[in-house]
């Protein structure tokens, strides 16, 4: 496999094509940005972090049944994924109301509602992605009603999936982002990443967050809780 140019460059990862039309390569950069870039800073080895943490998120995921994007981790800072045209939509799964949804809506950080909660925006950074609704959607031509259906579906498994993931190595699975691409035959796959960075994390035992909020809210000590993210996983993943 022979990476080629750049395709894309994004706040913490960059695209690069590979002598396979089918295949990119995703690297992982040691940026940290918030509150739509105004925040910014690196943060030595999150990208190698990340790199092993989304690795081990998306190979549960597939032995567990779900389509994704990723193909193989091949270096610590590089997978090997398929090629997918991004759907616009961010998808955010809420097991409990935290962060923008807390402060909006003027409910206790931490709430635990009856249901699970999905927010669907538009990807779309000089709007600084709207929360939109499944109509908007379609009339913008962001998705069909059958294709949000389909991602509906697959949101609530990746949350089954990944709740239990992470409840094995004594973390709650509080919140997070994901999203979807549809490959050359229209088939829609988990794509992007899943890491601190797009999941809100708590340690069962002491509530500690143990994600991207110890950046956003200056917690300190970042590269010390994804550390602690990835050692836990790589003990209950590695035999
Ligand atoms: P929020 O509190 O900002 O609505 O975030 C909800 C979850 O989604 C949280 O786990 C962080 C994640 N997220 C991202 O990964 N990227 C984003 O751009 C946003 C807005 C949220």
């Amino acid at each position: 496999m022979k990476q080629l140019e750049l395709l894309y460059e994004g706040k913490t990862k960059q695209v690069f094509l590979t002598d396979d039309p089918d295949k990119i390569i995703l690297h992982y950069k040691d940026t940290a940005t918030a509150f739509n870039n105004i925040k910014k800073a690196t943060i030595e080895n999150k990208g190698l972090l990340n790199n092993a943490i989304s690795a081990i998120a998306f190979e549960t995921l597939q032995n567990a049944g779900v389509a994704t994007h990723y193909i193989e981790k091949f270096d610590e800072r590089n997978q090997l994924c398929r090629r997918v045209e991004i759907i616009p939509l961010e998808v955010i799964v809420r097991n409990r109301i935290a962060g923008s949804m807390a402060h909006q809506l003027d409910v206790e950080e931490g709430m635990k509602p009856a249901n699970t909660i999905y927010d669907i925006c538009y990807k779309n950074d000089e709007l600084g992605d709207p929360l939109m609704n499944d109509h908007h959607a379609v009339a913008l031509g962001l998705a069909t009603y059958e294709e949000l259906s389909e991602i509906y579906r697959m949101s609530a498994r990746i949350n089954e999936v990944l709740t239990e993931l992470f409840l094995r190595i004594d973390v709650e699975l509080v919140d997070f982002k994901i999203e979807f691409g549809k490959t050359s035959n229209g088939t829609i796959v988990l794509a992007d990443e899943i890491s601190p960075d797009t999941c809100r994390l708590w340690d069962v035992e002491s509530g500690k967050k143990l994600d991207h909020d110890r950046f956003r809210r200056d917690l300190g000590h970042v590269r010390e809780a994804y550390e602690e993210i990835r050692a836990r996983l790589e003990k209950i993943t590695t035999k």
